[in-house]
Parts: C-alpha cells; structure tokens; sequence
C-alpha cells in the first residue's frame, strides 16, 4: 500500500489571507523553503471493512476534526477514483520526525504526504501540479511541500483553485538552511486559518497587507536569484512583521509572539549586524525560524537555544519535494 514522504516548509513571503474559503484560495502568492528535518511519513491503506476513515498520528489514534480534515481531502481524491473504489474508506498511518503538538508547519508535511500517498491508493495519476492544488485543499501551505528548495505558491485567478498550485524556483545560486526555535508555550495559539479569517475581516492594515505582499514576492524572488541574502534579509524580515502587524491589529488582535520571540528576533539581529548573514521569521505561533547558508547554522541554533523558554533549535538543510517511497523507513516505524 502506498507510503509517501513530505517535508514542511517554512514561508520567507507569507500567506495570510484567502480570496475564497471552501477551495482554501489564497489572497496572494508566498515564496518558502522546503525543510528536510521537519518530515512526515504517510501510509494510505484502503479498507473494504472500514465504516469511516481512521487516522493515527506517532501511534496515537485521533478523532475529531483531525480525521474529518483527512476524510475531507480523501473525500475529493475518492470523487476521482474508478467507481469501484469511490466506497471504501481508508486507514491512514502517519509518522512524523518533529514534535507535532509544537505547532509547527505539521500540516504543509502532513497534507503534502496525505495527497501523495492517497493518490496513489485510489489508483490515480496526478501530476506535481494537480497534486499541489490538491494539497491546497487540505492546507495553503501543503501546496508548496510538494516541491523541494525554494518554492512559488500562486494565487491563481480561475474559480475553480486549478491554478493555485506552486512550483519549483530555479536558479538560485545560494543554499538556505534552517534553525527552528521551539518556544515553549503555555495557551493554545489561534489556528492560521481562524487567524487569516479574522484579520481578513476587522485589520484595518489588511488592504495594505496584500498590496504588500505583491512587491516582497517579486523582491524576494530577484534578490534570491542574485544570490544577494543581504536584500533579501530586509524583506523576509519586513513581510513577516507585517503579517503580524496585520494580525495584531485585528479585532481583538492577534498576538502570536512570546518574549522568547522577540529575544530570538534580536539575537538574530544582533548576529547580522555582527557579520552572519543570517534573517528571521515566524509563523502563526511563538517559533522563531533563522535562515542562513548551511555553514552557520549550527553556530545560529547554538546563539538562539541560549533562552531558557526555548526548550531545543532544530536545524535544517533544505529538502526535496513529496514522493512515493517503498515502505515506511525502519527508523521511523516505532
Ligand atoms: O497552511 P495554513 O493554512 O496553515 O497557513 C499558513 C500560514 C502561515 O504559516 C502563517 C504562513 C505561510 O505562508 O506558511
């Protein structure tokens, strides 16, 4: 039965806003790098005795809107099988290499890997493209995992998503690794979609917000292909406050940093002007994600674990896209 293989990615140009909801379109196109380190394993198994779609992530069986989010997706993929399939439901096994629970991009993988291996259990032939317009379904930023390095998400203008699919951005001629910040953090953050919604509706920045984005992508996209981390420094950085400028000014605003936050913030800061090419961002949680060339990212993890709220720095090469593979690797079958 098929097994695939997805890495999260993390977004150096955010999406934070959709332009329609039940086809999960985005508002704009972002631009992220694909994650090695930060993998999930997924194993779609078609089961005839099978009432409803289960689903078991790190060996804990879930229920709730966790497998709903899956059926929902299988749901699309099963509309497209050969009849004889369209029924019959499916256990789905996922495995992942990072700690899930912390909120990070656990649904760009898990998405990414769900299309993928799903896909192929109901006898199916997508391409790249169609599987990342897929993924969308399940999470904007699954889109993009199915690609590896740096990867363009478009917004697309058609009704039906088909051309909200992301693909690969050739010739970039640096490599960005990562180092992954895992803030602890007590209450639960309020979830990129509610958060997207709610700022889409009451920031009186929002406008501003999409206007924004528009001109950091095309930045973004030039000063990676010119290898120049300097430009691209001020815009990761700038794109990703004012995402969260966005957010906070929402009513009531939504805050996702910590004080560990902002101390990772300013060590990063700290370290560029010391002479590191090295820049932050952060997603819709606590996290702080430095990028920089992989020869210094052990030297980022290391500055960056220093705060005592920041309980372990994964670091991170960048990975390859979502794929099928044999079996699930003996190392992550526990
Ligand atoms: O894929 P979603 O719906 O969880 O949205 C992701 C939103 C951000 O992580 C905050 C930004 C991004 O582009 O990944």
């Amino acid at each position: 039965m098929p097994v695939a293989t997805a890495a999260a990615n993390i977004a150096l140009v955010k999406y934070w806003g959709k332009r329609e909801n039940r086809l999960n379109l985005p508002a704009r196109g972002s631009l992220s790098l694909t994650l090695d380190a930060l993998r999930t394993y997924t194993e779609v198994v078609r089961d005839e005795s099978l009432e409803a779609d289960t689903l078991t992530i790190d060996g804990e069986v879930k229920t709730g809107r966790a497998v709903e989010r899956i059926t929902e997706l299988l749901d699309l993929l099963r509309a497209e099988a050969p009849p004889e399939l369209r029924k019959i439901r499916a256990r789905v096994v996922s495995k992942t290499t990072f700690p899930v629970a912390a909120g990070l991009a656990s649904s760009a993988s898990g998405f990414a890997a769900l299309t993928v291996a799903g896909s192929a259990a109901y006898d199916l032939q997508h391409n790249a493209v169609e599987l990342s317009a897929l993924a969308r379904r399940g999470s904007g930023s699954a889109a993009r995992s199915l690609f590896g390095g740096f990867v363009r998400m478009e917004a697309g203008r058609l009704l039906d998503g088909s051309d909200a699919a992301a693909h690969p951005v050739e010739g970039v001629p640096v490599e960005l690794a990562a180092a992954v910040t895992i803030v602890n953090s007590g209450e639960k953050d309020v979830g990129s979609t509610d958060g997207m919604e709610k700022t889409r509706q009451t920031s009186p920045y929002h406008r501003a917000w999409l206007d924004q984005v528009v001109k950091d992508l095309h930045a973004a996209e030039a000063a990676l292909k010119k290898g120049d981390l300097a430009t691209l420094a001020g815009i990761v950085e700038g794109n990703c406050l004012a995402m969260h400028a966005d957010a906070m000014a929402a009513r009531p605003g939504i805050i996702y940093f910590k004080a560990a936050t902002l101390w990772a913030i300013d060590r990063v800061r700290a370290l560029r002007k010391g002479g590191l090419p090295v820049m932050f961002t952060v997603d819709a949680g606590p996290h702080v994600v430095a990028f920089t060339p992989p020869a210094h990212v052990d030297e980022v993890a290391r500055e960056l674990g220093q705060h005592p709220d920041i309980k372990r720095v994964i670091t991170s090469r960048a990975g390859e896209g979502a794929k099928l593979i044999d079996a699930l690797p003996a190392e992550v079958v526990r």
